[in-house]
């Protein structure tokens, strides 16, 4: 044994000794099930079962009546999406929505384990709402969503953050009910985190926000396990949902008269792989996807890995799958690409970039870049930037390298001070400024189809919306138009948006954005 296991044993046996001091201090007769990313890296060979079944159980019906709740979310769209379906299930409970902090009966807190400053932000936000707590004993607060799955976050609730009524995880939201139950029985906190992923469950409430977009996911979970990566440890294996589902589901949205899906999942393109005897893949159900009338289409997130030619063939028909790629690319250097894992090179990323391009002409690509790796050094970092030159990527979401304890890079040295990740940030974002503000210039004097969502959030007077190539246009025009697809001149180029006039309802003659 060398000295860092022979450390990491003792803290495990002292971390151990520290949670049974505290389940002895406390009152554990109600529920105490903390997780273990340990348990939550393993994945079993069992095939998943799917609940078509579910049901609230009568006995709560009432649990909420008079009573109202709040839910804050942070993190990704499955994070968004989560919060819908728990906003479902307190509605089937009676519970009705605030906006207001001060009256929420329940207040949940949808957390996101992406970053470091991702979970510093919550803890401060748990903090903040120690006054409530003493003003209003009666309410209750939870912690849900990523975080939660992680035991150092849950043992710092239970030491620091006592006025947490709740802590349950990503996988057994469909047992709030339960949970809230024992929360208003129980002196203690009701820790509940399953580590591992149980059944997909399919008709669980869901009350979404607005009317117009919406979010479906296709499957959960994430198998890749990029070394930097906490997600395969927050969100269990990768379970598709079927078919069938999906397609109903989009359909159902359309009846009801929206205006866009995006199809979500942590790796969109692994869709269908684990359903053992089926031979459909993301391409599939995008083809099947783009025969409802449902004017727009988006997917989320593809690992460049298995990004198919069907795919890319199915993107090129048009019709109601936008052509916009969001393609994660992380790293332009082959050494740090493959300790991160992601199991591409630079030298494939082009290539497919290159058929990609080939197909469809006027596609937009977009990605996420992490900088600041373990030991990256100055000529990685400007292979990034090239890469990003020779793709012309028109938006980009940047990171500096985050440790995530647990992930196989948190055990690597780094010898990259701090100041030189921030910088190299700095310059890489110069970058992604520039490319989208220059692929922002030709729309001036063009005319786009948004679909308006509301108004701005700069200005309440102003109306905004997206192209299909996802590009923000902001434009005044009768609050009549919020909630359809419009046709707008654009005047004004600026770097992340677009300034237009509004000319009316989109007529078809038009070509769209
Ligand atoms: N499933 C998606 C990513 C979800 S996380 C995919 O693979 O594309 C969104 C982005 O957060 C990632 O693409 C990555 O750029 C960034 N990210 C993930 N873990 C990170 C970490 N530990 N530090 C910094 N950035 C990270
Ligand atoms: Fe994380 Fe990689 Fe999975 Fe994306 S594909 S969620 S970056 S492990
Ligand atoms: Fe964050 Fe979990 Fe999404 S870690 S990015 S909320 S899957």
């Amino acid at each position: 044994m060398n000295e860092e296991q022979r450390k990491s044993t003792s803290i495990n046996i002292l971390a151990e000794r520290d949670k049974k001091e505290k389940a002895k201090n406390r009152d554990f007769e109600h529920v105490y099930q903390p997780p273990s990313l340990r348990e939550a890296r393993k994945r079993g060979k069992a095939e998943v079962q799917y609940n078509n079944d579910f049901q609230i159980n009568e006995r709560y019906r009432n649990m909420g009546r008079g009573r109202t709740f709040m839910i804050k979310t942070y993190g990704c769209q499955m994070n968004a999406h989560d919060t819908e379906v728990m906003a479902g299930i307190l509605s089937a409970l009676g519970y009705e929505p605030t906006s207001d902090v001060n009256a929420a009966d329940v207040i949940l807190i949808n957390t996101c384990a992406i970053r470091e400053n991702a979970e510093n932000k919550v803890f401060s936000e748990i903090g903040n709402l120690k006054h409530l707590k003493r003003e209003r004993p009666e309410v209750l607060l939870g912690v849900c969503g990523c975080m939660s799955q992680e035991e150092s976050v849950v043992n710092k609730i239970l030491k620091s953050f006592q006025n947490v009524d709740m802590i349950f995880g990503t996988h057994n939201i469909h047992r709030l009910p339960e949970i809230l139950e024992e929360a208003y029985l129980s002196k203690a906190m009701v820790v509940e985190v399953w580590s591992k992923e149980g059944d997909v469950i399919e008709n669980l409430p869901k009350v979404r926000e607005g009317n117009i977009k919406a979010w479906v996911n296709i499957m959960y979970g994430c198998d890749k396990f990029c070394t930097y990566c906490i997600v395969p440890f927050t969100r269990g294996k990768e379970r598709s949902r079927k078919p069938e589902d999906i397609i109903q589901e989009v359909r159902e949205l359309a009846r009801e008269g929206y205006q866009e899906v995006t199809l979500l999942g942590q790796n969109v393109n692994s869709y269908g792989k684990d359903i053992k005897g089926l031979n459909y893949g993301l391409g599939d159900l995008l083809a099947d996807i783009s025969k409802i009338d449902i004017p727009r289409v988006r997917f989320t997130t593809s690992h460049p890995w298995d990004f198919t030619d069907r795919m890319i063939e199915v993107i090129a028909e048009g019709g109601n799958i936008v052509p916009h790629i969001h393609l994660p690319v992380q790293s332009g250097n082959n050494a740090v690409l493959k300790i991160m894992g992601r199991k591409y090179t630079r030298e494939s990323y082009l290539d497919l970039v290159s058929r990609i391009k080939a197909q469809i002409p006027d596609v937009v690509l977009t990605t996420d870049i992490i900088v600041g790796y373990p030991n990256e050094s100055e000529d990685q970092f400007r292979e990034t930037l090239t890469l990003y030159d020779e793709v012309g990527f028109e938006h980009a979401y940047t990171y500096i390298y985050s440790q995530r304890d647990g992930t196989p890079a948190a055990k690597m040295k780094d010898n990259v001070p701090q100041d030189v990740k921030k910088d190299r940030l700095q310059r890489l974002n110069r970058k992604v400024a520039a490319y989208s503000g220059e692929a922002m210039k030709p729309y001036e004097g063009e005319v786009v189809s948004v679909l308006c969502e509301g108004t701005s959030k700069k200005d309440d007077e102003v109306l905004a919306g997206y192209t299909e190539k996802n590009k923000l246009v902001n434009f005044r025009a009768p609050r009549s138009a919020i909630g359809k697809i419009v046709d707008v001149r654009i005047d004004e180029a600026h770097q992340f948006s677009l300034n237009g006039t509004y000319l009316g309802e989109h007529s078809r003659a038009v070509v769209s954005q």
